[in-house]
């Protein structure tokens, strides 16, 4: 009966299981079990257990004294089976959801891990998906498999849709103070819902179902998307232009206090995200005769920039009368972004393979997130970052700009450098050696 899970809510007994332990998952189990609930994880990938087993923290913004607490109280336990489904009163499920090589929906994880859960669950459950998805997957996939056995969403379990909005490296909003937005498929599956997520967030936004919960979502990443999209194209013109320079641009636009929110160039976005969800709406629109034109350009437009980037580099090399044979490049930064130790998707590596089939055999790369990159035939192992490494570089880019690198120093060392994020905005000495994205052949003196 939905009274005795609201009562389990209300009292913290509820047990929360939560399938899927990665850059979603870990820290939502984190937060429920520093909130008192009890909470149980499964991770198909066994190497994950081990590491929780063994009171290894392995998610950078998980707080290391929350996620020892959680562990020594007992309050988070982990397998890589789903034999304690049976306990749980509430799932959470946060497994990926990535594109085929053809960029359709990939949803298999989210259906194997909800095929696990039907084969054991109890009545009454709350089972809550919160991969990123396209409209419809909670009621028109999920739903008819956990309704196999004639079981009725908001009467014998409840079932809703409420979309994860971490955002790895934010050190001002995570899993604890971020609104969270949810759809249950009945008024009694929301309210549940809503219930169990109040504990966890400062506020939840209840819509009227959970298509309206996944569209939101994927309003939100092809928002940005979109924009960034916007952006790369000004930079590019920028770049053909030769005399304005986009930062600045942007700088000066950003003062508009409405009606304007900065969004900026770069060599191409990666991660779990923005690069994979337009790729979500674009296939089902279709389904409707519909083509998302919009969309789609921006996701293409984006994929183009770390081919631009490789093209900037090889301009480089040209300028310099260093073939490919005997250039040396080496690329700073490979995680998908600033700060965080993700490499999905990132454009770093694409601007490696691009390289690389180029003919130029000598790149190296430096991370202080990141180990070995194995990469077509080879494995690109991560150098120690010193000066023989940047002197020996013809070319220097910087692709992701960790906050930790010293800018000044690796520009006094570096030969030439590509900087395509703006890092090397302060740095007024030796300017004359940096192009930067966006800025054409404009220095900034
Ligand atoms: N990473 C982010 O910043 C972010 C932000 C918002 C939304 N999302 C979405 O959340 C979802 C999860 O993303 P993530 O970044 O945490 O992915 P992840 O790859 O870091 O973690 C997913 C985990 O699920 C596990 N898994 C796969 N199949 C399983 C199964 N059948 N049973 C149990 N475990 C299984 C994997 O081993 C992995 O550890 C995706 O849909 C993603 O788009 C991610």
């Amino acid at each position: 009966m939905s009274e005795v899970l609201r009562e389990k809510i209300k009292q913290k007994k509820a047990k929360i299981g939560i399938i899927g332990l990665g850059y979603v998952g870990l820290p939502l189990a984190v937060e429920f079990s520093r909130r008192g609930f009890t909470v149980h994880g499964i991770d198909v990938d066994n190497s994950k257990i081990k590491l929780i087993q063994q009171k290894k923290n392995y998610i950078k913004d998980v707080i290391n004294k929350d996620f020892l607490y959680a562990i020594n109280n007992r309050l988070f336990t982990a397998s890589a089976t789903y034999d304690k489904v049976g306990e749980q009163d509430i799932f959470f499920i946060c497994v990926p959801t990535p594109v085929t090589p053809n960029k359709t929906p990939d949803i298999s994880y989210i259906m194997n891990a909800t095929e696990e859960i039907f084969k054991r669950m109890k009545r009454h459950t709350l089972f809550v998906l919160k991969s990123t998805t396209f409209p419809g997957t909670t009621e028109d996939y999920v739903m008819p498999l956990l309704e196999r056995k004639g079981w009725k969403a908001g009467k014998d379990y409840y079932l809703a849709f409420s979309p994860e909005r971490v955002d790895p490296g934010n050190k001002t909003y995570n899993t604890g103070n971020t609104p969270i937005v949810v759809g249950g498929v009945t008024r009694k599956c929301a309210e549940l819902s809503v219930m169990i997520l109040q504990e966890v967030a400062t506020k939840v936004h209840t819509v009227s179902s959970p298509r309206v919960a996944e569209m939101e979502k994927l309003l939100e990443n092809i928002f940005r998307s979109v924009n960034i999209a916007l952006v790369n194209e000004m930079a590019l013109l920028c770049d053909r232009m030769g005399n304005i320079n986009i930062w600045e641009v942007i700088e000066a636009a950003s003062t508009k206090p409405f009606g304007f929110m900065p969004f900026y160039p770069g060599p191409g976005i990666g991660g779990h995200c923005i690069q994979i969800d337009p790729y979500y709406l674009d296939w089902q629109a279709r389904q409707y005769d519909f083509h998302t034109k919009f969309i789609e350009l921006a996701a293409e437009s984006n994929e183009e920039m770390p081919f631009y980037v490789k093209d900037l580099v090889m301009k480089e090399l040209a300028k310099l009368s260093v073939n490919s044979a005997n250039a040396n490049v080496l690329i700073l930064g490979t995680t998908f972004k600033r700060d965080v130790d993700d490499p999905r998707n990132s454009p770093a590596i694409k601007v490696i393979e691009l390289l690389y089939k180029e003919g130029i055999p000598n790149i190296n790369f430096h991370d202080p997130y990141m180990r070995n990159i194995r990469l077509l035939d080879r494995i690109f192992r991560v150098q120690e970052l010193n000066e023989k490494l940047l002197r020996d570089a013809d070319v220097t880019v910087i692709i992701t700009d960790h906050t930790n690198y010293d800018y000044e120093w690796i520009v006094a060392y570096s030969k030439r450098i590509i900087d395509t994020r703006n890092a090397t905005k302060k740095i007024r000495n030796n300017r004359e050696k940096i192009t930067l994205l966006g800025a054409g052949t404009y220095k900034i003196y």
